[in-house]
């Protein structure tokens, strides 16, 4: 029997990009069965366009002051994602909320990663916001993304060990690594058709 064809997925980064590279490595490996084909940019200066660059996968960069609504600039990223024919989208330290047109149009096929115990720290400093709430657990979550920052059904989580001796960079290192192994992992559920939304929950077919 022949493979089923590859889905192709695309990664939303506005910054250093180490998930991307992540994501890139886990392709190569054939640890993700899938074309990465796109990376999409708001930021010209995103380290995550250098890697792009260095690994051949192709990049759009879609500013948001070019546009004068949320809506426009959603409608040409959209565009770039029929273009390229995506079935996933993977947010990795995409720093915007998605308005209504990339959520309804890629409902249940977006995913994002959040380096802290959602519903905990919630927001752009989440390793930050719990190293300085003295906690003594946090870690990492893969979830859909629906309206809400940082809200949707959860897909994966795991727990990072707050130590006596780290500092907030050690944490942030800890943390990384386990985003780094993480991701993969979930689009990797994902594309094998493994993940089901039932409300807030998601099951995991074995
Ligand atoms: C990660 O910590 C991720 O959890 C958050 O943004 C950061 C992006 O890091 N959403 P990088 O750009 O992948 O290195």
């Amino acid at each position: 029997m022949e493979d089923a064809p590859l889905k192709n997925i695309a990664v939303f980064a506005s910054g250093r990009g180490s998930n991307f590279s992540a994501i890139i490595r886990a392709v190569k490996k054939g640890k993700i069965k899938a074309n990465l084909s796109l990376l999409i940019s708001d930021n010209p200066k995103a380290g995550a366009i250098a890697r792009a660059k260095r690994a051949g996968v192709k990049m759009a960069l879609v500013k948001r002051e070019d546009f004068s609504s949320k809506s426009d600039f959603e409608k040409r990223i959209i565009q770039h994602l029929q273009d390229n024919k995506i079935e996933l989208v993977i947010l990795a330290g995409f720093m915007r909320v998605l308005g209504p047109d990339l959520i309804q149009t890629f409902n249940q096929r977006i995913l994002n990663i959040h380096p802290a115990i959602l519903p905990s720290f919630k927001g752009a400093q989440g390793i930050k916001d719990a190293f300085d709430y003295g906690v003594k657990v946090t870690g990492v979550t893969i979830h859909f993304v629906d309206a809400e920052m940082d809200h949707g059904p959860i897909v994966l989580q795991a727990q990072v060990l707050v130590e006596e001796n780290d500092t907030l960079e050690s944490l942030e290192k800890k943390i990384h690594k386990i985003e780094h192994k993480l991701y993969p992992q979930a689009i990797r559920l994902f594309l094998e058709g493994k993940l089901r939304v039932e409300g807030r929950k998601v099951k995991i077919t074995p």
